[in-house]
């Protein structure tokens, strides 16, 4: 079957899609014919082993992804062949097929189109996390998310919405932030060319927002935390400017607010009850039309450069996907 590997840690061009044996379904596992494998910003780190997961070469990219039960190995109930899935892994699903423990799949409903279940795990699970467990948001509080048109941005967006937040929209250019307003921000703010925190403060009365959403690192992260309101939130996501922030801790003082890291990976291991009930919300979302899951383009196996180089240049706007098998 076909791969796409990387077969050493370093630049995208490193990679190639290989022949490969196929997967055999071992005891509770099953074999998925994958439709679409997903990628995350973390996915052009991963493979240069700069990101906190560090897989052995040979691996493939992708964490997550959608198809149909090909195989069902031994003591597996509950699922059928030709039943379509999705499931998240870290990596491996740039691929035709993938064993994957049972457990670890979720149904897809019949009202979710293949492609966008591939991309409904990480960038919405994250997020469904981070906004309920993580903030404790509560419907009327102000919800700032940076980063807003990309992956996790777009999902803080969309189920900040749902969860009756006022959602103000950050990024750095007026299409990224008119496509945050077509799927529910109430307000925008362009970071590269105006001035965050005076903008915050001036959309807020002066009050400060109650929960930043930021994955994207870097200077805007003290701006933001100067930005809190009293008893406000500050959530951790990730570093996609590549510099992590070291904000004064005075600053938490000042506004009684609090600092909170949202690891989602974790989560799912350490709890894993809680994080089932989050996905079934997601779905139920997803299937009703209430989340878009939407797909910036969707790539050939063999295009994978192009696939990864927009990620990191900036340039996508919700999902970028693989397809990779039938959609059926
Ligand atoms: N904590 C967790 O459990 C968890 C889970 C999933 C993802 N993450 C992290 O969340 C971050 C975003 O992931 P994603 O998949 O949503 O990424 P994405 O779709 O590529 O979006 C990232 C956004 O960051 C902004 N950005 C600022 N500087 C950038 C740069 N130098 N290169 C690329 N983007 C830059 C861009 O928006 P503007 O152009 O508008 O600034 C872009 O839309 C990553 O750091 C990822 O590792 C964390």
């Amino acid at each position: 079957m076909k791969a796409l590997i990387c077969p050493s840690l370093g630049p995208v061009e490193n990679l190639e899609v290989r022949d490969v044996e196929p997967p055999v379904a071992g005891p509770g596992e099953a074999v998925v014919e994958i439709a679409y494998a997903a990628l995350n910003f973390f996915d052009t780190l991963i493979i240069e082993g700069k990101y906190q997961l560090k897989p052995e070469p040979p691996f493939s990219p992708a964490g997550e992804f959608s198809g149909r039960v090909a195989v069902l190995g031994p003591g597996v109930e509950g699922l059928a062949v030709g039943e379509r899935v999705m499931g998240s892994t870290g990596y491996g699903a740039a691929r035709e097929r993938i064993a994957i423990a049972a457990n670890r799949l979720a149904r897809v409903p019949d009202g979710l189109p293949l492609d966008k279940a591939a991309g409904l795990s990480i960038a919405y699970g994250t997020t469904i996390h981070a906004l309920r467990q993580r903030a404790e948001m509560k419907p009327g509080e102000t919800l700032v998310v940076l980063g807003a048109s990309g992956g996790v941005g777009l999902a803080a967006v969309e189920i900040g919405k749902i969860m009756g937040a006022r959602v103000i929209a950050c990024a750095s250019s007026d299409d990224k932030l008119a496509f945050a307003r077509r799927y529910g921000a109430a307000e925008t703010i362009n970071y590269a060319a105006e001035d965050l925190r005076a903008r915050l403060k001036a959309l807020t009365d002066g009050k400060g927002a109650d929960v930043v959403y930021d994955p994207v690192g870097g200077a805007l992260t003290e701006s933001a935390l100067r930005s809190l309101a009293w008893k406000g939130r500050l959530l951790v996501i990730g570093f996609a400017s590549g510099e992590i922030s070291r904000p004064p801790l005075n600053l938490t003082l000042l506004r009684g607010c609090d600092i909170r890291g949202v690891y989602w990976g974790e989560f799912v291991n350490r709890e894993p009850e809680v994080h089932r009930d989050n996905m079934s919300q997601l779905l139920r979302w997803a299937e009703s039309g209430a989340l878009s899951v939407h797909i910036h383009a969707k790539f050939a196996l063999e295009e994978y450069q192009k696939a990864l180089e927009a990620i990191a240049g900036r340039q996508t706007l919700g999902k970028t996907l693989f397809k990779i098998g039938a959609d059926t």
